[in-house]
């Protein structure tokens, strides 16, 4: 029997049938629209969400035939509102990405709430997450408060809102990976926190029931006889999942548009003493894993912007080769905050900035400062993440960080991975690690797929990136990229 894993993204819906072997069967994907209706704002038309999602797992299923269980995993903090009735939304869903609550945030922060919200959630006060946006749905939508006060309203995050409909209205919940990025779901004590719906001005009766990530969400009956849903986990902790990091110390980081780093730390909650975030890795059977997570927005969207922007390139997949065609004397360095600076430094304000241009800088050296950039970026996470788990009084972590995501596929940028981290990095021979994560969930639930103990002993090793590079040039090079880093954001000041 096979399994069927939706993984519902910023960008594309994808939908991948595996057999119980954990090979891909069958595979569709659709890109969609993304809406900017300011500069800052991100939104997503929910008809796209779902149709989306829906063709392509009509599709998939077509090519591979009946499936015995769902798993689903979706791209984070992004909000839906929707009338309980209908099952419409009453505004489009506003995306992670957007930043049009950064007041709001700033407005709070300087009322001095960021302690006690990052005390209860792990997060800080910044749009990226979900509760400052509902805020915003609330007070601009007409009348929308008063349904949402009258129980009118559901409010969820991608995942709720495609379990809604596909059960038809019959079940709204989410897990308990996703309720740790709205803001509003207190992670120590395991539950929605009154406390933080009252700062954020949110009536509770909007929210969903929390349940494990290997829970039971109700069954779809949309593809013919009964489907039910056994797994659930936002795309950054299926992936974590995909990856088997079960151990605390073990460590992966996911490059897509962005990049998202989450280091397992077991049944402790961390918290951060150099501004990462601390969130649930997963819940099983009642059990929570937590993580440590590092977010970078701009990852493979450098290369985009090598394409789109500056048009030095006519396919992602010749970065590679102009990189390796650099010159070895230029230290361009690019610091792509194109939508500010996420973790560790959080300047929502920051813009992109490029540093030691000469005369003969060009296409080939723009291309190695994008790919070196993404490995500058993952460095400062792991540093603090290192430290962060190094104060928790925990054993020191093996240092290998297991990667997946579409720039992972360029051995440059991995080899200059290893050699900034001086640590080494491995690539699994599965690369679509998120979507395994929740297929898995489902097939250990259905009961045709291993335990974690067997699970993790089936990710296999493609390729190990041992560093290369010497200390003391290690040491200059990412010394250079501080300083950059530094320059950037007193020109954002
Ligand atoms: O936190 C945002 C993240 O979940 C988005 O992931 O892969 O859809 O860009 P992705």
């Amino acid at each position: 029997m096979h399994i069927l894993a939706i993984d519902q993204g910023t960008t594309s819906s994808r939908a991948i049938v595996f057999d119980k072997d954990l090979r891909v069967k069958a595979s569709a994907q659709r890109e969609f629209a993304q809406h900017y209706p300011r500069s800052g704002w991100v939104e997503h038309d929910p008809a796209d969400l779902w149709d989306t999602t829906l063709e392509t797992c009509q599709a998939a299923l077509e090519q591979a035939g009946p499936v015995a269980a769902i798993g689903i995993t979706n791209q984070r903090e992004t909000l839906l509102v929707w009338d309980r009735e209908t099952g419409e939304p009453i505004h489009r869903a506003i995306v992670w990405q957007d930043r049009r609550t950064a007041e709001i945030c700033a407005d709070l922060k300087a009322a001095g709430h960021e302690p006690e919200v990052t005390a209860r959630t792990g997060l800080l006060l910044d749009p990226y997450f979900t509760a400052t946006k509902l805020g915003w749905v609330l007070d601009h939508v007409g009348g929308a408060r008063e349904r949402a006060e009258r129980g009118e309203l559901a409010m969820g995050t991608v995942d709720c809102f495609l379990i809604w409909r596909l059960t038809q209205g019959r079940t709204h919940a989410t897990d308990a990976t996703n309720a740790a990025r709205t803001m509003l779901y207190n992670i120590a004590k395991g539950g929605w926190d009154e406390e933080l719906c009252k700062l954020f001005n949110v009536p509770m009766a909007l929210l969903p029931e929390v349940r494990d990530c290997n829970a039971e969400f109700g069954e779809t009956t949309l593809f013919g006889a009964p489907i039910p849903i056994l797994g659930v986990a936002g795309d950054q902790q299926a992936a974590t999942i995909g990856q088997a990091c079960f151990e605390p110390g073990m460590l992966k980081s996911t490059y897509g548009t962005g990049c998202f780093a989450l280091m397992n730390t077991g049944a402790t909650l961390v918290p951060s003493q150099n501004r990462l975030l601390t969130t649930i890795a997963y819940q099983f059977d009642g059990q929570v894993t937590y993580a440590l997570e590092g977010a970078i927005f701009v990852a493979g969207a450098v290369v985009q912007w090598l394409r789109d922007g500056l048009g030095v390139i006519d396919d992602a997949a010749q970065t590679q080769a102009l990189a390796e065609a650099a010159d070895p004397t230029q230290e361009v360095i690019i610091v792509p905050a194109f939508t500010g600076l996420g973790a560790p430094y959080w300047r929502p304000e920051s813009r992109g900035a490029v540093f030691g241009l000469s005369r003969n800088s060009g296409p080939a050296e723009f291309a190695r400062a994008a790919l070196e950039s993404v490995g500058f970026q993952t460095r400062d996470l792991a540093g603090a993440m290192r430290a962060d788990w190094a104060s928790s009084g925990a054993a020191p972590s093996e240092g290998v960080l297991r990667v997946d995501g579409g720039m992972s596929a360029s051995g440059f940028a991995m080899q200059f991975l290893a050699d900034i981290l001086g640590a080494p990095v491995d690539r699994p021979h599965v690369l679509e690690t998120t979507a395994l994560g929740v297929a898995w969930l489902a097939g250990h639930k259905a009961g045709i797929m291993p335990d974690a103990k067997g699970f993790a002993q089936s990710w296999a090793l493609e390729r190990r990136f041992e560093p290369q590079m010497k200390s003391a040039t290690r040491d200059a090079r990412y010394a250079a990229w501080q300083r950059a880093v530094q320059a950037t954001i007193a020109a954002g000041d």
